[in-house]
């Protein structure tokens, strides 16, 4: 095998990492679209992420037309009411308050599902733990998540929906597992503060220190 190989820039590590500090859950965007060119730009970097085995079970599912989205918003509202029935009094108001998608605004929805039982990787690493598969997918959707924001995008994941029902209204194949619903679009306004910390509902904690196992 080549020996290759590549050292990054002090810089691009400080840019890397700020990066990190400015990527944030998205719930409100422009309407500019997103080009063509962009989409599949970030679609190919996500399919650089790791998979075990390399079995590269991610799949991205497009939503176009008005119809689907709106009725991906309808059932967006219909869980969020029932999540709103699990909380009381004070804290059931603010849950209520509180913005936790950008369907109707989002120029580009994207629904990320996981294949099941994959071919690729003839079942290296996951008969141990059959969840690696979908541990991939969601790497790639980090993955995503950053190119995203580097590339002046915002990313929202929505995951008040019930699977079986967009599943249902996506006509997804059965041996796909809905991993994320997303939005993507530029974002109106950019923060290093998370939306939830903002208002109060939850703050970051931050690593603290290692559990040392003696
Ligand atoms: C698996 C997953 C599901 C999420 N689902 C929702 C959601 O349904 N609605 C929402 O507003 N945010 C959702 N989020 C975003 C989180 O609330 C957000 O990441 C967190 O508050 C921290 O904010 P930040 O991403 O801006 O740092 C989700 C995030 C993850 C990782």
């Amino acid at each position: 095998m080549k020996i290759l190989n590549k050292e990054f820039e002090k810089t691009f590590v400080n840019d890397l990492e700020e990066l990190f500090l400015w990527r944030r859950d998205v719930k409100s965007f422009s309407n500019t679209t997103i080009d063509q060119d962009t989409l599949e730009r970030l679609m190919s970097f996500a399919c650089k992420a790791p998979s075990v085995g390399n079995s590269q079970p991610w799949r991205f599912m497009l939503i176009n037309t008005l119809e689907t989205r709106q009725a991906i918003f309808e059932e967006f509202k219909r869980e969020n009411k029932q999540a709103a029935e699990r909380y009381k009094k004070e804290t059931k108001q603010e849950y209520l308050k509180l913005k936790l998608e950008g369907l109707l605004e989002a120029p580009s929805h994207l629904a990320v599902y996981s294949e099941t039982t994959p071919l690729r990787g003839k079942g290296l690493g996951r008969s141990t733990m059959p969840e690696t598969v979908r541990y991939s997918t969601v790497l790639a959707i980090g993955q995503l998540w950053l190119h995203a924001r580097a590339l002046g995008l915002g990313l929202g994941w929505v995951s008040i929906l019930n699977p079986k029902n967009i599943n249902q209204i996506l006509q997804a194949p059965k041996n796909w597992d809905l991993i994320a619903y997303l939005c993507l679009g530029y974002p109106k306004l950019n923060s290093q503060i998370p939306y939830l910390e903002e208002v109060n509902w939850q703050s970051r904690d931050g690593f603290k220190e290692f559990i040392i196992y003696r």
